[in-house]
């Protein structure tokens, strides 16, 4: 039985002070939700205060993004012993932000992974094909050339500690969610590569995520499907009423 595993990406927002405010209100309304791992990654500016203010609780803080060598003069890029030296537990790999607007390529993706495992953190890597893929009817290639360039060159060992983020480009922050049954076809799409390269066992145990406009009121239907196994909620996770409703749907 995989558990679910919902996480807040908050991108580039919030200040140090509303970090601590957010989780005055966020931690309450999840005291009782043990059906499920919340994590909340942040910009990295507000690591140190979000790991405060979630210290004690049954909520983890993750960072948005990790530089592939442990230190070195690479002016303005964070490593992953530096994050977990301030608390970080989790790491978003891979995001379609990053490979948009910063060129991420499936060979950078695969050398931060590495280093985030290397430094005990989880990474959640995310991949999902583009509207124009979809619509010419590309999405598996796109997933399966996404996998094969980056995760699939993992070891198996590496590859047990990953989650996985399906999230389809044309979904995100466009508010047009993917329906249950979209999802669905592609996470399976995405387990029986998985399956194909690691085994069945290793497929089973992997979580995958949906991700892209999660809102409060169509969560249920998400996760009403076994092959949903939690969500990357971007806009919906900055309030923390939203956010608890979608972890607690
Ligand atoms: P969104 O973002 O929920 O705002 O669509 C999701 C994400 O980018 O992880």
């Amino acid at each position: 039985m995989r558990k679910l595993l919902m996480a807040g990406n908050w991108k580039m927002y919030k200040a140090a002070g509303e970090t601590t405010a957010y989780f005055e209100k966020f931690l309450p309304l999840v005291t009782a939700s043990s059906h499920a791992d919340i994590v909340i990654c942040a910009p990295y500016v507000n690591i140190p205060a979000a790991v405060a203010a979630a210290a004690g609780s049954r909520v983890e803080i993750g960072a948005q993004n990790v530089f592939w060598l442990q230190e070195g003069a690479y002016t303005g890029e964070i490593s992953g012993p530096m994050l977990a030296g301030v608390g970080a537990r989790w790491v978003i790999i891979g995001h379609s932000e990053r490979r948009q607007y910063f060129h991420e390529t499936d060979e950078a993706v695969l050398k931060r992974t590495q280093a985030a495992l290397e430094s005990g953190l989880r990474p959640i890597v995310c991949l999902g094909e583009r509207l124009e893929e979809r619509e010419g009817g590309g999405t598996e290639e796109a997933l399966r050339a996404q996998f094969h360039g980056g995760l699939a060159r993992l070891s198996e060992q590496q590859f047990t500690r990953v989650a996985i983020a399906y999230e389809p480009v044309w979904a995100i922050g466009t508010g047009k969610t993917a329906t249950p049954e979209i999802a669905t076809d592609a996470h399976r799409h995405l387990r029986g590569l998985i399956e194909t390269r690691y085994g069945k066992q290793v497929a089973a145990q992997t979580r995958i995520l949906y991700g892209g406009s999660v809102k409060a009121d169509h969560t249920k239907g998400l996760m009403a499907q076994t092959e949903i196994d939690g969500a990357l909620v971007g806009g919906a996770s900055l309030d923390p009423v939203s956010f608890a409703s979608i972890v607690n749907f």
